[in-house]
């Protein structure tokens, strides 16, 4: 039995910061922004738009009520949660009116956590063919003022609908995982913002990289020419790059590397403008490709190295069904194009606006524009949420 993608969703928020003034306030360069990390703007979401409000947004666009009726898991990859039990798939599964005999859960391990749940997904429709496993990243990466990653933060959500007879990918069944304990990155209950060990952290990126694709290449037998393109986890473009660099072989053809770095170049247009969003980054990266590429056609076959910290890393590959071209949209950089522009003064005091909860558990927000659905207040350390 094929199983695989079906729908890709995806929301970010509706305010953006241009990198070029984020350099100016910093006092470095523009192009050590857009060369140096090849990232031009970053998606900046307000105290309403929180992981439940992307995810739902990002899932609202793609199903149908056929879909709701058949979904009987959801789950969420974050490291953003907004609670210590309840799962933000809860509010989520709620949200979209997904029918009550359903499973939900949140999973955690850095960026790498969406993979894991694919991998469930996997196995859940592998069991019950006719159910649906709607998959969610939902995002919002802070690593505060002046930080060495600010020009790397970004906010954003993934919705991908896992069915038999999927009609975007399939699942090649040949992931290949690679556990190591390390902290390049993490971020203690006590801190809202991540503790970086920056240049140790794209070193274990890296070497993660080539160990598991070189256990990859051994226990798969397959090579670098039998995929049309490669994605892979963008913390930010240029260290994916890099990874590519590192992947590509001396001996393939010119046209063959050509293909792949054409392809690369097809997968980072979204991220560029949108920023590190954590565990959708990989698949906003494939989103991306599939989208943007002009060279990709049915049965070709995707490669993807994704990439947590702490550290878990993955390598795992796809198929293009025959109709995918239908499933995806070609008008998303417009969505893009019509989020609102901050200045810097605008961006650190809506990025990093805390809730300002009284004695009785209760916040109100001002009115900020968001997707389809917004946090409204808190009641009684209660989060509410509306559909707009
Ligand atoms: P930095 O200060 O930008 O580092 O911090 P840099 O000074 O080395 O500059 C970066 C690049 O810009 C270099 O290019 C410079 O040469 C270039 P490279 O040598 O690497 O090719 N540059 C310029 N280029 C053109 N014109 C100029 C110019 N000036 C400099 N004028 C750092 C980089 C990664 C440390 C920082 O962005 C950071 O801390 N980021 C956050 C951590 C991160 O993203 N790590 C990536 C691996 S870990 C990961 O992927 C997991 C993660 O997603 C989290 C999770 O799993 O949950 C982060």
């Amino acid at each position: 039995m094929t199983i695989g993608i079906d729908k890709i969703g995806f929301a970010t928020s509706q305010y953006v910061l241009k990198l070029e003034a984020l350099a100016h306030a910093r006092g470095q360069t523009p192009e050590k922004y857009t060369s140096g990390l090849m990232l031009d703007e970053l998606s900046i979401s307000p105290i309403t738009e929180d992981i439940v409000t992307l995810a739902a947004s990002a899932a609202d666009d793609i199903l149908t009520d056929e879909d709701r009726a058949s979904i009987d898991m959801v789950i969420m990859a974050t490291e953003s949660g907004i609670d210590q039990s309840k799962a933000a798939s809860v509010c989520v599964h709620h949200l979209l009116g997904i029918q009550p005999f359903a499973r939900a859960i949140e999973m955690k391990e850095a960026c790498y956590a969406g993979t894991a749940a694919l991998n469930y997904a996997k196995l859940h429709v592998q069991q019950y063919p006719d159910r649906k496993v709607l998959v969610i990243t939902s995002d919002i990466a802070k690593y505060g003022i002046g930080s060495a990653g600010e020009p790397t933060q970004g906010a954003g959500a993934l919705a991908m609908l896992v069915t038999k007879k999927p009609r975007i990918l399939a699942f090649l069944d040949d992931n290949l995982a690679q556990t190591r304990d390390i902290y390049d990155f993490w971020r203690p209950n006590y801190s809202t913002t991540p503790f970086v060990d920056g240049i140790y952290s794209t070193k274990q990126y890296l070497d993660s990289l080539l160990t598991t694709w070189e256990e990859y290449q051994k226990r798969q037998q397959k090579d670098l020419s039998q995929f049309a393109a490669f994605c892979l986890h963008l913390p930010y473009p240029k260290l994916a790059l890099k990874g590519l660099n590192k992947l590509i072989p001396k001996e393939m053809t010119e046209e063959a590397s050509q293909r792949l770095r054409d392809n690369f170049d097809a997968s980072i247009t979204y991220s560029r403008k949108v920023g590190n969003i954590y565990t959708g980054s990989l698949y906003l990266g494939l989103l991306s490709l599939l989208e943007n590429s002009q060279n990709l056609k049915a049965g070709d076959k995707i490669g993807l190295f994704s990439y947590g910290s702490g550290a878990v890393a993955e390598i795992f590959s796809l198929q293009l069904q025959e109709d995918y071209g239908k499933m995806l949209r070609k008008d998303r950089m417009a969505d893009l194009a019509k989020r609102s522009a901050l200045s810097v003064a605008e961006y650190e005091k809506l990025f990093f606006e805390e809730a300002n909860v009284t004695d009785d558990g209760n916040a109100t927000f001002a009115t900020y524009d968001t997707g389809n659905f917004a946090l409204k207040s808190i009641q009684q350390h209660q989060r509410i949420y509306v559909r707009k």
